[in-house]
């Protein structure tokens, strides 16, 4: 009799725990990172063959000494496209 009710405690733990699980993911905020704007400058990056070789690009104008350079609180900047995703 008790290893049945180690199984049902053990069930239900298991439950408890998905549920919290699904829970968090539910909650978590609506996606906040900005899309690439849908204007010429980032258009013609977009039809590069290969998102590695756009992003060599953004740093011309995001660049430190470019006309709209990052915030100095910037998230980490490698691999640019794959936060910024096309509008
Ligand atoms: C020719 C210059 C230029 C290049 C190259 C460029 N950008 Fe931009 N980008 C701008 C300017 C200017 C703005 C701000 C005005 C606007 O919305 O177009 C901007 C805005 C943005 C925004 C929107 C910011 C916001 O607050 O909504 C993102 C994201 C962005 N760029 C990412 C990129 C990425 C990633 C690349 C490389 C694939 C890139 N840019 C290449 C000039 C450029
Ligand atoms: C890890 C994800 C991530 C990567 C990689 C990334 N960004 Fe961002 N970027 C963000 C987020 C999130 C914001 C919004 C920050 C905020 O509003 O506080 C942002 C904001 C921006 C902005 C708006 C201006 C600013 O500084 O807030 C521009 C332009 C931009 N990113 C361009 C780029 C470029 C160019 C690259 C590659 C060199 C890049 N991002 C890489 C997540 C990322």
């Amino acid at each position: 009799m008790k290893t049945v009710k180690n199984a049902r405690r053990a069930n239900i733990v298991f439950i408890v725990i998905c549920s919290a699980i699904l829970l968090v993911l539910f909650r978590a905020p609506r996606e906040t990172t900005p899309k690439l704007p849908n204007d010429s400058s980032h258009k013609s990056l977009l039809t590069l063959n290969d998102n590695k070789e756009a992003e060599r690009s953004c740093g011309d104008c995001h660049g430190p000494e470019g006309q709209s350079p990052l915030r100095s609180d910037h998230p980490p900047k490698f691999r640019c496209l794959l936060c910024h995703k096309a509008q």
